[in-house]
């Protein structure tokens, strides 16, 4: 057999879909291993994730090493045609290390150590722990880099989920020779980190520490930098293991498994995906209204961070999961329509956490391809029909997403720095504003793209840049650039304030923005929890307002506060600008008070719905590989009709797949 189907570039020939799950045989007795074989054959499972968690049963002491259950669960799975992703096994560390090494362990920002007894508890920066981890990555790539079995190289666990802050003297000392390099001298880190203020001024590099427990409110710039250092500091043990096992095995393609979903914001997965060879995501859904729309946001997110081409998911979950303060099982239906929504925007494989569910740890709770009930249950029923339907979906393995012409623009580093303290409000949520207009487009029936401020934005015809927050220089002459060729550009609050070391324009906000949007806010004003302003087009605003001047008399007011301390000022703008416009929203509507909004502005873009009107808003459309997914955001059924030209209903939670042809 020959695992290069799963191997990029694909040869769309030759791609099948994945399908599986992590699979952690050492749990189990020997015998169920054959149970497992037999189930994910009827389940058409052709590929699983190993060893992930294995490091204490791999090498049990420094100098002992056991492979011979790997070697058996290898054979095992090659000769029952599965293909493994291996994992580097690096994710947690085993005592005799933690004990022999207490140094590897990480430090909170208050200075207490985190403790073994968990999981990924080591220092990104820790000499100690890459040395160790590297020769387990070496041990592995040397004996399984020619087993039949391989497809892909599986980099430690989801980095940084939960060690991205380690406030230890290693990463003080890595994070002064991050700032070196990025610095040079340190004047020009004393100009960046403005530390004239509260007598900060650096007169040696050997004073400068991680953001630790401070008095009060801790130097902004020098927070963004160890935000950028820890996403940085994972990257590079991404790297380091990623160079031993291209040494040892350069056929073998080498990703690691990213955490794109709700609030895990430490990992700027943008500046990331190039260090991979194929972009692999994690994904699991959150309760709440928004909880589906999410999922198709952080999946499409991940398509185009993965540049347009075919992405792996490499866990989600068929039901409940065990680590949120109520864990609720997913509705019938709700299994498919999650994994087909992820292949909709680009996934080539569908994982799961985990195969069988385990009977003891942590995770117990946590569902799985298996459940407690065993093979007779629902979930597995579900699973069995999802590998059929993933079979029929061969077609569309290896192929392309067919961009949108709408898209919201995310940005790490906005995001980043709009949430640091010490600001007009601390209620600010940039993610969720993101989502929020990413919501209102699926309200509408327009198809729209989530893309990270390096992606060809010209592409687009509506960008919706919600909290761009961090407007450097050059990102602001590309949105000027892009507007004068033609492109319509939305903004919100608290867009285009600071430079790329959170240092304010000055002159009136939105600084860098401000003669794009023609307009001019002195001050801001942010709401009270309870206060809420109404706008003339009958919406009603929250969180935020401005208090804006109207600077060039070509820019239209949209909407006006109707209420509140802006009563009569403007709330919604717009200016014609160049080929394009440039519009501005001052404060936050929720997904129903932006769609009338975005209709406007949508429709002055140009930019109008591919579903016919009965869709639109209850269903989703993505388009990929000459196919049209249509999938049903509503718990009621839907008639498709007008698409499929047959009598059709798509049932609740359901996802239909047209065959178009063509791309
Ligand atoms: C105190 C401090 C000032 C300043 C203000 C801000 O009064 O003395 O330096 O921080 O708070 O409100
Ligand atoms: C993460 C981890 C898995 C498991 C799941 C549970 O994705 O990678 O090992 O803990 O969460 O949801």
């Amino acid at each position: 057999m020959h695992n290069d189907w799963l191997r990029w570039p694909t040869d769309p020939a030759r791609a099948r879909l994945g399908f599986g799950a992590d699979y952690n045989p050492e749990q189990w007795p020997r015998h169920v291993w054959d149970e497992d074989m037999r189930a994910m054959r009827a389940a058409g499972v052709n590929i699983v994730s190993l060893a992930i968690f294995s490091w204490a049963r791999i090498q049990p002491a420094e100098d002992t090493w056991d492979f011979a259950w790997l070697d058996e669960a290898m054979d095992l799975l090659h000769s029952n045609g599965i293909a493994v992703d291996l994992a580097t096994a690096t994710a947690s560390p085993p005592p005799w290390l933690t004990t022999l090494h207490p140094q590897i362990l990480p430090v909170d920002r208050e200075g207490r150590t985190v403790w073994p007894g968990a999981r990924q508890h080591w220092r990104p920066t820790s000499p100690v722990f890459r040395e160790h981890a590297l020769r387990l990555t070496r041990a592995l790539a040397t004996r399984y880099g020619g087993h039949p079995a391989l497809a892909a190289w599986h980099v430690n666990n989801e980095l940084g989920c939960h060690n991205v802050y380690d406030y230890s003297d290693d990463a003080a000392a890595a994070f002064r020779r991050w700032l070196r390099d990025r610095y040079t001298t340190l004047e020009a880190l004393n100009e960046a980190w403005a530390t004239t203020f509260w007598s900060q001024g650096y007169s040696d590099w050997g004073q400068i520490i991680p953001p630790r427990l401070v008095t009060s409110h801790p130097n902004p710039a020098q927070q963004l930098d160890f935000k950028r250092f820890s996403s940085d500091a994972l990257k590079e043990h991404l790297r380091a293991e990623r160079a031993v096992l291209r040494e040892l095995t350069p056929e073998v393609p080498v990703t690691t498994n990213f955490l794109l979903m709700g609030e895990t914001k430490g990992m700027n997965y943008a500046d990331w995906a190039a260090e991979v060879d194929f972009v692999a995501n994690d994904h699991y859904t959150l309760p709440g209204p928004q909880s589906r729309d999410e999922l198709s946001f952080s999946a499409n997110l991940t398509g185009n961070l993965a540049g347009g081409r075919a992405w792996y998911l490499m866990e989600h979950s068929t039901s409940a999961v065990n680590w949120q303060p109520v864990n609720v099982a997913k509705a019938p239906g709700e299994l498919a329509r999650d994994s087909l929504t992820h292949v909709a925007h680009g996934a080539d494989a569908v994982c799961f956490f985990q195969w069988r569910q385990s009977a003891a740890g942590a995770e117990k709770y946590h569902s799985a391809m298996v459940p407690h009930a065993g093979e007779d249950s629902a979930v597995f029923r579900a699973v069995v029909d999802l590998g059929a339907r993933l079979r029929a979906l061969d077609g569309v393995a290896g192929r392309r997403r067919i961009p949108a012409r709408a898209a919201v623009v995310f940005d790490w580093e906005s995001w980043w720095a709009a949430e640091l303290d010490s600001h007009p409000t601390d209620r600010l949520r940039y993610r969720q504003e993101a989502l929020d207009w990413y919501t209102a487009l699926l309200d509408l029936g327009i198809r729209a793209d989530v893309v990270p401020t390096g992606a060809p934005l010209e592409r687009y015809d509506l960008l919706v840049a919600p909290i761009l927050h961090v407007v450097p220089a050059g990102l602001a002459a590309r949105l000027r650039g892009y507007v004068a060729g033609g492109g319509h550009l939305v903004t919100t609050y608290f867009s285009g304030i600071v430079d790329e070391h959170d240092r304010v324009w000055l002159g009136g906000y939105p600084g860098a923005l401000r003669d794009l949007l023609g307009i001019r806010i002195e001050e801001f004003a942010p709401l009270l929890d309870e206060q809420r302003v109404e706008l003339d087009n009958g919406t009603t605003g929250t969180l935020w307002t401005d208090r804006i001047d109207v600077t060039d008399p070509a820019t239209e007011v949209l909407a006006w506060y109707k209420t509140g301390d802006q009563a009569g000022r403007a709330a919604v703008t717009w200016r014609q600008a160049g080929a394009g416009s440039a519009a501005y929203v001052s404060t936050r509507l929720g997904p129903a008070g932006l769609a009338p909004v975005l209709a406007d502005l949508a429709g002055r873009a140009g930019v109008t719905s591919e579903l016919p009107e009965p869709l639109r808003g209850r269903v989703e459309l993505a388009v990929r590989g000459g196919h049209w997914f249509l999938i049903n955001r509503t718990g009621a059924p839907v008639d498709i009709s007008a698409v499929t030209g047959m009598p059709s209903t798509l049932e609740p939670h359901g996802v239909h797949v047209v065959r178009t042809g063509g791309t």
